[in-house]
């Protein structure tokens, strides 16, 4: 089954429509998901949904006809970890009025606080960490029969690399379809919390990756988009003899198979054969995102990411070289431990340098456990805020030109389904560069490759023009 959760907004979502299997579904229980976090959390929420389908359920967008309440949180920062508290807090409300109603709490968040989460919030009936995500199901079962409340923290999942159904409710694969191939991560940088609640790096044996992928093609899926913490060090620890560049060129052997897309690269194991297989391989999007955190060699080397900005920069060369039209996209934070005024203009100075295509900025936070949190210098939170604000002005500017530089080139779209924005008639897809496009074209482009001639630009999409198919 491909049913990706819509709802990542609650109040949006008490008047959305119910996703297509709730109105293919007569019997069974309805349960309402809410994914937060990263895409590997989207991945996963969608492996417990196909778990509970096979169980009757049908999924809903509205609440309060929930008989179940599934939600996977995330803890990378305070503000993830606040999401989560404050929806939560939410439904308390709702579990005074429906005492009948059962709340899980899965993933991060939920394996860094345990049964802390069952304290806190006493309306929570269960609570299954990152390694349980394949016993939701059967736990639910038992929750439904004895009500009593669970903290569930297994060491490992034996069935976290078993592939995931492509079909099995809804009427539609999605277009673009995200594939797990590592979890964890070893890397521990300093201020990071990912390697202590999702555990030490693991690949998924490339096998069970081409199978699902095989089968998500032959269900109407046109792009994977191959998820990691850390995808260039795919294949370590694995019994086979691969790697990250070897399993590409595996997936783009697929027939029917239009693209492939992946996230997340350490520039640390950015390797020379990956570079050349952005610039070789055809189906690979011709986008990178490549987060460096920070432009100071003194702040890099206190997170532990093993670079320096020169190294960063050499890698960003390399890469335009061998693929001069490839777009770039990063994460970087502000306000790390011991950060000075200098300090952030290194980072301004290195987003000025590389002029990246997206970029995504974060408020250093401390999370529990993590090294830096022990580290001295903390900076103001008002302070913080004022690089934040200031850091995201000089990027709106680079983003909006680089976006206008699009207008009028003629690019290669994937069409992913009529346009979320119009409703008269517009279709939505994708570049190579991962830039959205809409135009005025028919719902039986969905799924296709098309030619459009780029005729506006806005900082998140791009509006085009159908040209003729050749
Ligand atoms: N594996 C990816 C990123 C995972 S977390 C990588 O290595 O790049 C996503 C982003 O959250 C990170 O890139 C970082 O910019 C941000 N982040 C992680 N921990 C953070 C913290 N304690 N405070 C603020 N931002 C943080
Ligand atoms: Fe966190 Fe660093 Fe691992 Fe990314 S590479 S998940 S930032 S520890
Ligand atoms: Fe968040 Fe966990 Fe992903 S902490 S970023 S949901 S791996």
């Amino acid at each position: 089954m491909c049913v990706k959760p819509e709802n990542s907004h609650l109040s949006r979502i008490q008047e959305a429509p119910d996703p297509p299997l709730n109105r293919r579904c007569s019997s069974g229980f309805q349960v309402y998901v809410q994914t937060f976090g990263c895409q590997m959390n989207e991945y996963d929420s969608r492996r417990v949904i196909v778990s509970l389908a096979s169980r009757g359920a049908c999924l809903t967008n509205r609440l309060h006809r929930a008989d179940v309440i599934f939600l996977n949180t995330c803890c990378v920062r305070e503000k993830a970890e606040q999401k989560a508290f404050s929806f939560l807090g939410r439904l308390r409300h709702l579990k005074m009025r429906n005492p009948a109603v059962k709340i899980i709490v899965a993933g991060c968040l939920a394996q860094q606080m345990g049964d802390l989460l069952l304290t806190r919030f006493e309306h929570v009936d269960l609570v299954v960490g990152t390694q349980g995500f394949s016993t939701v199901g059967r736990l639910l079962d038992e929750l439904r029969h004895s009500p009593v409340k669970i903290a569930h923290l297994p060491e490992s999942d034996p069935e976290w690399d078993i592939p995931c159904p492509p079909s099995g409710g809804t009427p539609e694969c999605p277009v673009s379809a995200s594939v797990t191939i590592m979890q964890g991560c070893d890397n521990f940088c300093t201020y990071c919390i990912v390697p202590y609640v999702r555990g030490r790096e693991k690949s998924r044996p490339s096998r069970l990756i081409l199978e699902e992928i095989q089968g998500l093609v032959d269900s109407g899926t046109r792009e994977v988009v191959l998820l990691g913490q850390n995808v260039n060090s795919y294949g370590r620890g694995l019994d086979e003899q691969t790697d990250f560049a070897q399993l590409l060129r595996r997936i783009h052997a697929i027939p029917g198979l239009l693209r492939i897309r992946f996230t997340t690269s350490h520039p640390k194991d950015l390797t020379d054969a990956l570079i050349r297989s952005l610039a070789q391989l055809p189906k690979l999007a011709k986008h990178l995102h490549l987060p460096f955190q920070a432009g100071s060699d003194k702040v890099l080397e206190r997170m532990g990411r093993g670079y320096t900005a020169g190294e960063y920069l050499e890698k960003i060369q390399n890469l335009r070289e061998a693929c001069p039209d490839i777009a770039l996209s990063a994460d970087v934070m502000v306000g790390f431990p011991g950060e000075t005024d200098e300090d952030f203009q290194a980072t301004l100075r290195l987003m000025e340098t590389v002029r990246f295509d997206t970029l995504f900025s974060f408020r250093y936070s401390d999370r529990p456990g993590t090294k830096s949190s022990q580290f001295p210098g903390k900076v103001d939170e008002d302070v913080k805020a004022k690089r934040l604000r200031e850091l995201q002005a000089v990027q709106e500017l680079i983003t909006l030109e680089k976006q206008r530089a699009e207008q009028g080139k003629v690019r290669e779209v994937l069409v992913e389904g009529p346009s979320k924005a119009a409703s008269n008639g517009q279709m939505s897809g994708r570049t190579m560069q991962n830039r959205i496009v809409n135009f005025q074209g028919s719902a039986g482009l969905r799924g296709k490759t098309v030619h459009v001639r780029i005729v506006s630009a806005f900082s998140h999409s791009l509006r085009g023009e159908l040209l003729p198919s050749q």
